[in-house]
């Protein structure tokens, strides 16, 4: 890969473009690089631009969760938020409550037990298509708000999910390189077919692919 610009020059581009920001998609080599810890190197004010940007971004889109990566910057820097528009029961079955906006620098998780679920999961960067993704039940995260106050907190259940899905991002991950292949689908596809299952259990039987995987 050619030489990345420095990261302030990364946040000038993403801010200087057009609004949403463009996402990148998979197979941009900029997705799978480790992102830098925030140690000031970028400013409040254009790190409070960023934050804007990405939000905007993000519920344009719309996701519920973003990582700066995802916009061309290397930094490790993620957006949140689920307004958890799904009936009462299916919310129940995955453990999907709201999650209202949130900015975490730095963050970082590590699971709290070995327990795993596996449900449909899509990126922003990988447009069009789910898979079906385990991931840990419950994780420790870690990291600074923008207030610059520390974080640390178990989350269980879809927060979980989320946190576990940006922070992949941050290490050059995409959800792909845990998903199960044989679950892939189109977007159509889930909603035609996959998207009532509150767990894929179903899909499971009639695609031939594992519930009991493990994140990698
Ligand atoms: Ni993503």
């Amino acid at each position: 890969m050619t030489s990345v610009p420095p990261l302030p020059e990364q946040v000038e581009a993403a801010l200087s473009g057009p609004r949403p920001l463009p996402v990148l998609q998979a197979g941009d080599p900029r997705l799978r690089l480790v992102a830098q810890r925030w140690d000031r190197q970028i400013g409040l004010q254009p790190l409070r631009e960023l934050v804007q940007a990405m939000r905007q971004t993000m519920e344009a889109a719309p996701g519920v969760g973003l990582a700066a990566p995802q916009v061309g910057v290397g930094l490790a820097l993620v957006v949140l938020a689920d307004p958890a528009p799904v009936d009462p029961h299916v919310a129940d079955v995955r453990d999907r409550r709201r999650v209202p906006f949130r900015v975490l620098l730095n963050p970082d998780c590590t699971p709290v037990g070995r327990e795993t679920v596996s449900f449909y999961e899509g990126c922003l960067s990988v447009r069009g298509y789910r898979a079906v993704t385990p991931r840990y039940r419950r994780v420790r995260l870690t990291g600074v708000g923008l207030d610059g106050r520390p974080v640390d907190e178990v989350l269980s259940g879809w927060a979980a999910r989320i946190v576990q899905h940006e922070v992949d991002h941050l290490r050059g991950t995409l959800y792909v390189d845990h998903a199960e292949a044989r679950s892939v689908t189109s977007e159509a596809n889930h909603l035609l077919w996959w998207a009532r299952e509150a767990r894929p259990e179903q899909a499971a039987r009639v695609m031939g692919f594992d519930l009991e995987g493990e994140p990698r």
